[in-house]
């Protein structure tokens, strides 16, 4: 079974996506990861990131491994190296990217084929898996989602003012949107989940029942 998650950054879609796959007993596909790594490869091998078939080319063979919530790239860990605000800044020439995307989709499906899985992005429920048993289309309103980012900064030691975190968002948002391909579209047969004022717990419970309706 595929059940894909997808939404706007800050929907918190990686954590509920996470932790519902353990519930479910089911694969966790972080497909952010993935153009993460194809972007941090690009920065490392100091790709020119007009030439779109080079960078291409570092997505077709990239030496990508999941190990539980751990992302290996040529066996090295960089689960941390590929959440930087350096590569976040980049990440749009890999995500903008015709050839990347087409070469993380294939890798997408490879990964699924093997197993049940749950699936988190931007295109899952749309390009990757339009065949999914079940969508997700997870949101929650910009304030919110800005405010749980400031927390999180904050958890990890860092400080952000709530406008200089929606200002980014609101730009990241319109990237992810109007992107030709692979842009951030829900499925007409997704369900939408606003997840205001819900705990991430919550958020499970709810999508594990709907999961569970659906098999
Ligand atoms: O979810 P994230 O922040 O780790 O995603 C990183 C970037 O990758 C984000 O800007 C959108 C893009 N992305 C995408 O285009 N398609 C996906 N399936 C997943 C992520």
């Amino acid at each position: 079974m595929i059940v894909t998650i997808d939404g706007p950054a800050g929907a918190g879609k990686s954590t509920v996506a996470r932790k519902l796959a353990a519930k479910l007993g089911f694969d966790f596909l972080d497909t952010g990861a993935m153009y993460r790594c194809v972007a941090l490869s690009g920065s490392r091998q100091n790709v020119d990131w007009e030439d779109e078939a080079a960078l291409g080319e570092i997505a077709r063979s990239l030496p990508l491994e999941f190990d539980g919530a751990r992302v290996l790239l040529g066996g090295e860990d960089v689960s941390a190296a590929i959440r930087t605000p350096e590569v976040t800044a980049i990440i749009h020439y890999a995500a903008d990217n015709l050839m990347v995307r087409e070469a993380m989709v294939d890798l997408q499906r490879k990964l699924a084929a093997e197993d049940n899985v749950v699936t988190e992005g931007r295109d899952q429920g749309t390009v990757a898996f339009p065949q999914a048993e079940c969508k997700f289309f997870l949101s929650a309103s910009a304030e919110e989602r800005a405010r749980r980012r400031v927390e999180q900064l904050r958890q990890n030691g860092k400080q952000a003012s709530l406008e200089e975190v929606l200002e980014q968002q609101t730009v990241r948002d319109e990237q992810d949107e109007a992107r030709e391909v692979g842009g951030l579209k829900a499925a007409e047969d997704a369900l939408y989940v606003i997840t205001d004022g819900m705990k991430p717990f919550e958020v499970v419970e709810h999508l594990e029942r709907l999961v569970r309706i659906r098999m």
